[in-house]
């Protein structure tokens, strides 16, 4: 069992990340030093959750310090943040090859309170990142060469793809080290949770009104569906992807577009269920092909198991 085995032989996430590389002889190690600066981020993040810095703080807080670590890793050229407003282009010295989609903390509304909080990422590579523009972030999420995320929970636990599956590393802080202690990481082909905001009920549109109904009232003889909903996408898609079912963030006639974002939200975690072998889809089309044209854009989000997100696309079908 691998988990047990790198019990005295720790596979850190560098060294994972490291592994990985070897398999591609013209890697020049740009990407695990990327790596390395944004782990830092999260390290900094979770210490500074577990002291308790006040929100306001802590969201402004880890902005600056992601930012000043990937412009210092030297490998990126082009930062979109949900922090601000506009794209960071990294000064002609200090560009590399990568571009580096986030939300430095997610789930905002829960720092005060001690619930799990997190930071998503995604990252692209720039065809010409002398003269980067913006259509190099502007892209399907399909397109990434990486997306992940780490939880501030009980534990903080950093969630990573590169493209060939899904890994759970856990921070060991007396090491100050992520260590793999999930590995490949596949979401249940069925789940028995769904996870949405009901309170915006009364504004669902017929395929998401009836989606959940489902989940309560299922007419084929099994089980309701649990509900469970943290509001911290983090948190709540971390979840999913370990015991399986569904997680939605879907529009509603207040907001046609739903409220995640295309780039830093909808994209990553897209990427880490197709990863795991589940599905992400938006009413209309798998997630991973949007094309967005704007950096903060919005996208209703279905995702998860891939038989629960399966019977959502049904519904959507049935109604055109
Ligand atoms: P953020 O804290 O980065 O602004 O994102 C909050 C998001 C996401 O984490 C969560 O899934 C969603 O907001 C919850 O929204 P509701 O409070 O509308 O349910
Ligand atoms: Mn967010
Ligand atoms: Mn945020
Ligand atoms: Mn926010």
């Amino acid at each position: 069992h691998a988990a047990e085995a790198h019990r005295t032989d720790l596979m850190t996430i560098t060294r994972y990340v490291l592994n990985e590389q070897s398999k591609h002889p013209e890697s020049r190690g740009d990407f695990t030093i990327l790596l390395s600066h944004i782990v830092l981020g999260c390290k900094f993040v979770c210490s500074a959750v577990s002291k308790g810095e006040e929100q306001k703080k802590l969201d402004v807080l880890s902005n600056e310090v992601f930012i000043k670590a990937l412009v210092s890793s030297g490998r990126t050229c082009i930062l979109v943040s949900e922090e601000d407003e506009v794209a960071t282009f990294v000064e002609p010295s200090k560009r590399g090859r990568y571009a580096v989609v986030f939300d430095p903390l997610d789930g905002s509304s829960n720092i005060d309170c001690g619930v799990s909080i997190g930071t998503i990422f995604g990252i692209y590579m720039v065809k010409d990142s002398q003269e980067p523009t913006l259509d190099e972030v502007l892209q399907p999420g399909k397109n990434m060469l990486a997306a992940g995320y780490c939880m501030y929970g009980s534990s903080c636990t950093f969630v990573l793809s590169t493209g060939t599956g899904v890994n759970g590393f856990t921070l060991d802080p007396s090491l100050g080290e992520f260590i793999l202690t999930h590995p490949d990481i596949k979401i249940p082909k069925k789940g028995k949770i769904y996870s949405v905001n009901e309170g915006n009920a009364k504004n669902w549109d017929g395929p998401t009104a009836k989606y959940v109904e489902k989940c309560k009232f299922p007419k084929d003889g099994s089980s309701p569906k649990s509900l469970r909903y943290i509001g911290s996408m983090v948190a709540d898609v971390h979840r999913t992807l370990l015991y399986g079912g569904i997680f939605l963030y879907p529009a509603d006639k207040k907001s046609p577009n739903g409220k995640l974002r295309v780039l830093y939200e909808v994209f990553p975690m897209s990427f880490l269920m197709e990863q795991a072998g589940g599905q992400a889809f938006t009413g209309k089309q798998r997630a991973l092909d949007l094309v967005p044209t704007n950096i903060h854009e919005r996208s209703p989000i279905f995702l998860g198991s891939y038989d629960d997100v399966e019977e959502v696309k049904a519904l959507y079908d049935a109604e055109d």
